[in-house]
């Protein structure tokens, strides 16, 4: 195919939103929000990939109790990326990044335009992508920042939390963010404790930064959360009416609630986005 008839097919092709799930400090339920956002979202009747960015630490396969074998690394070392992806039983599509997110970026240009073609018709196909990403801030990932559509920061009540999520929002503000931004104030003791913290935090991000909150939610610490955990299946499947679940879904009604400008702009903008978010070109 000449390439300008395969760079018009591949703009038409694009209609995925990157969703990114990141915090300040580990452990405050990013995975566990991606997960069940992405069933939830299956729910919804919309097709989901997972990409599971915690190099190193990839766990959200083991939270869904998946067996996944193979990551990113396989397919530049010469798998289809067909068989490098998980669909899971939970109906989304599951793709690690791997051990190392060096890895990721240091491969030959041959194999990228390889990646880049057979990702552009896996993305096609999907309505959403979830990226869960390590804890922190990582120059590493800042592509990844700065391509998501939405943008969801994950803590807790606890000041170090609270701390390290300001910290990593004032990073973000200073390298010019973009996406819509929702906040989840995860493991509440009660709602209006998940409330206040999610006005104060909004507030003190408007202040404070060039960044502004759409929405805060809230989950409450829930012992059914961690119990599965330990079943490794999703609770917005095992416990349909505990507030964690409803947290979820007000997640999830968030992000399919796109407004009327992203719509338009987002099909042009999903190549550049794929090339941005593995650092080729520009
Ligand atoms: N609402 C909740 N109620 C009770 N326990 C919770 C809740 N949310 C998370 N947890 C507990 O916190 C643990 C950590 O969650 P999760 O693995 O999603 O965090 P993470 O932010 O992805 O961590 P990491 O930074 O290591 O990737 C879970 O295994 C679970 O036991
Ligand atoms: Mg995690």
């Amino acid at each position: 195919m000449i390439r300008d008839q395969a760079t018009t097919l591949r703009n038409e092709l694009g209609t995925a939103r990157f969703v990114v799930i990141a915090s300040g400090k580990g452990g405050v339920g990013k995975s566990i929000v991606t997960l069940n956002t992405a069933v939830s979202l299956v729910n919804s009747g919309k097709k989901v990939l997972v990409i599971d960015m915690d190099v190193g630490f990839a766990n959200l396969d083991v939270l869904a109790g998946i067996n996944v074998k193979h990551s990113l690394k396989d397919f530049f070392n010469g798998f289809a990326l067909e068989d490098v992806l998980e669909r899971t039983k939970y109906g989304f599509w599951l793709l690690s990044g791997g051990n190392d997110a060096n890895d990721i970026y240091a491969f030959q240009m041959g194999e990228k335009e390889r990646f880049f073609s057979e990702f552009q018709i896996l993305g096609s196909e999907m309505d959403y992508i979830l990226i869960d990403m390590g804890a922190g801030y990582s120059k590493e990932m800042d592509s990844a920042y700065t391509i998501a559509d939405d943008f969801v920061l994950v803590l807790t009540p606890e000041p170090t939390a609270i701390m390290d999520g300001y910290t990593f929002l004032k990073i973000l503000s200073i390298k010019g963010l973009e996406s819509r931004l929702f906040l989840m104030v995860n493991m509440a003791n009660d709602l209006s404790e998940g409330r206040l913290l999610g006005k104060r935090f909004q507030e003190i991000t408007s202040k404070f930064t060039s960044l502004q909150f759409e929405k805060s939610y809230s989950m409450l610490i829930d012992p059914r959360v961690k119990r599965s955990v330990r079943e490794q299946k999703p609770f917005v499947l095992s416990y349909k009416h505990i507030q964690p679940t409803f947290g979820i879904m007000g997640i999830t009604s968030a992000i399919m609630g796109e407004d009327v400008e992203v719509e338009n702009s987002r099909k042009s903008a999903f190549t550049d986005k794929i090339k941005k978010f593995f650092k080729w070109g520009r």
